[in-house]
């Protein structure tokens, strides 16, 4: 299945050093990402509760990026580190949610377009992450990671077209990779997974 078109700029090797330069802060940060996806497919449940034919699949959604918290987590434990008390304002899914229209018809397919864009960024780094990664373990566990969100990016694209045409969601996918590729690209590079 293959629904959401790639990502239109691929990531800047300085933001691959970084991560790999300090690869704890990278942890904290995506353990703090699997929550928020978690709570993201399961916000759509509660504000979205007529969806009904989406609903089973955006919950086991969410229980799959509960699990990847519950790995990262397990992952910095082993490696003793701690979480950290407040984790930095999230500017990348902040920025695209500030583009989503604010009718509840079309906010409901920009929501779903971020959600697929956002996890198709995640599994291009993760991909990135497992090629760089030297620990066979880490490496095996972003390619693990790469794949899953590479599906997610394509299922919230999947589940916008029980809704939406062809024709009202691809062109709309299309603006949002060039919208995603400008925020991206405006980013200040940290050892982040944004
Ligand atoms: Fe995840
Ligand atoms: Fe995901």
């Amino acid at each position: 299945m293959k629904l959401n078109i790639d990502i239109a700029t691929p990531s800047k090797q300085e933001w691959l050093d970084a991560v790999m330069e300090d690869f704890d802060s990278f942890l904290q940060d995506h353990l703090d990402c699997e929550r928020k996806a978690s709570a993201m497919a399961m916000s759509f449940v509660a504000k979205y509760p007529d969806r009904t034919e989406i609903i089973p699949e955006l919950i086991e959604t969410a229980i799959e990026e509960l699990e990847h918290f519950q790995q990262v987590y397990d992952l910095m434990q082993s490696k003793g580190i701690q979480l950290t008390h407040s984790i930095g304002e999230d500017l990348y899914v902040k920025a695209l949610i500030k583009l989503c229209h604010s009718g509840r018809q079309e906010r409901f397919l920009d929501r779903l377009l971020v959600a697929s864009v956002v996890e198709t960024r995640g599994a291009e780094r993760f991909r990135l992450v497992s090629e760089a990664q030297k620990e066979p373990e880490l490496h095996r566990f972003y390619k693990i990671l790469w794949a899953s969100e590479a599906k997610h990016g394509h299922l919230f694209v999947k589940l916008a077209l029980n809704y939406f045409t062809e024709e009202e969601v691809y062109p709309r996918l299309e603006w949002w990779i060039e919208r995603e590729s400008e925020v991206i690209d405006q980013l200040e590079i940290r050892a982040a997974l944004h």
